[in-house]
């Protein structure tokens, strides 16, 4: 096949502009590049391997010249616009939620099960980003002793939210400082800055969070345990970027904490950084930008036995997006 031509709906979007980053990157081999957005953004520039392009406004008859199509403008516009995608003939891999838990659509991390990609017909979904970071440390625990249950709770960028949300917590941020009252939220649940919440994407009516019910099905699905127990706690923060996760797992066998580490270590795309003695453990401040989840923090769990207690930072932007849906691409 010769190299295919993209397409990148959200183009101007958080999720889009780190999709440019990673093609550039990666050297990712393409015909061409077509990005879409709102009408809004219609004829502001983008630049991509040092050219400009100009972004166009999404339309019904965007995909006639396309051959793979990553969608990051929420589930709404891929509800909409992937079918159309998919009937002229395109391959779509869709950052939003809107067709993960679909029977006929494999949710996809290629280091955890790239094979799922086998029967796709023509839409292939990302995963939620809290949940991909979560999985690659999984897997392997799964592979080796088997899982009972996980209990997580997240540290999630505002950058997660979008856009908007890391302006927002920009302008909060130099409120408070100048001594002033925050502007009252928009793009975020609560005002971000010097605060943090326990209120990602909306209350379900069980009293979870959708975001929280995202890991439960996801995990699930991804790891092909549709009856593993995933307990989530989701809360966003004042970081800018990096979603952190504090993971509580209950093993079916015991498995103890050098051999989690040493499993961790030969994980592809996990890199292992526990050394607490040296004050040295994964912050989101260092793993910004960068394609490994990291894992630290390993230690035997105190609650469940056998069970192994652990930390994760992981940046949502890249693998948690942008990264992981490329190397969908490419794995196609
Ligand atoms: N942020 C993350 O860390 C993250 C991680 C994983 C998955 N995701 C998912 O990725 C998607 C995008 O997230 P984001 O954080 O990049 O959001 P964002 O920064 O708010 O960007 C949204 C993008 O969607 C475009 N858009 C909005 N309405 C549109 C319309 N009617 N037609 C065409 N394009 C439209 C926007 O274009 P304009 O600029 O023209 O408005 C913009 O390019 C969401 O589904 C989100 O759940 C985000």
């Amino acid at each position: 096949m010769s190299a295919p031509r993209i397409a990148i709906v959200g183009a101007t979007g958080a999720v889009g502009h780190e999709f440019l980053r990673v093609l550039a990157e990666r050297e990712f081999s393409m015909g061409s590049i077509k990005l879409l957005a709102s009408p809004r953004s219609a004829g502001q520039k983008l630049t991509f391997r040092g050219e400009q392009h100009v972004v166009q406004a999404l339309a019904d008859d965007s995909f006639g010249d396309v051959d793979v199509v990553f969608f990051s403008a929420g589930g709404e516009i891929s509800r909409k616009f992937a079918p159309k995608a998919v009937d002229a003939g395109a391959v779509v891999i869709d950052n939003s939620s809107a067709f993960r838990m679909q029977h006929d659509v494999p949710l996809v991390v290629p280091e955890v099960n790239r094979a799922a990609l086998a029967g796709h017909q023509g839409i292939i979904a990302n995963p939620n980003c809290s949940t991909i970071i979560l999985v690659l440390a999984l897997q392997p625990l799964h592979q080796a002793v088997g899982l009972r249950s996980v209990v997580v709770s997240t540290y999630q960028a505002a950058s997660g939210a979008g856009q908007r949300a890391m302006d927002e917590l920009h302008r909060a941020t130099r409120a408070v400082l100048a001594g002033e009252q925050p502007p009252k939220p928009d793009a975020l649940a609560q005002s971000l800055a010097f605060n943090l919440f326990p209120h990602v994407d909306v209350f379900m009516p069980d009293g979870f969070t959708r975001e929280e019910d995202k890991m439960l099905f996801e995990v699930q699905k991804i790891l092909a345990l549709p009856e593993l127990k995933v307990d989530a706690t989701c809360v966003r923060v004042p970081v800018a970027r990096c979603h952190s996760e504090s993971v509580q797992v209950h093993l079916q066998r015991e498995l103890s904490v050098a051999d989690a580490q040493q499993l961790f270590a030969a994980t592809p795309g996990l890199e292992l950084l526990d050394d607490p003695a040296n004050a040295r453990y994964p912050m989101p401040i260092e793993y910004a930008g960068r394609d490994e989840v990291a894992v630290g923090r390993v230690r035997r769990g105190r609650v469940f036995e056998p069970g192994l207690t652990f930390w994760l930072v992981g940046d949502q932007l890249k693998k948690g997006a942008a990264l992981n849906a490329v190397q969908i691409a490419e794995a196609l």
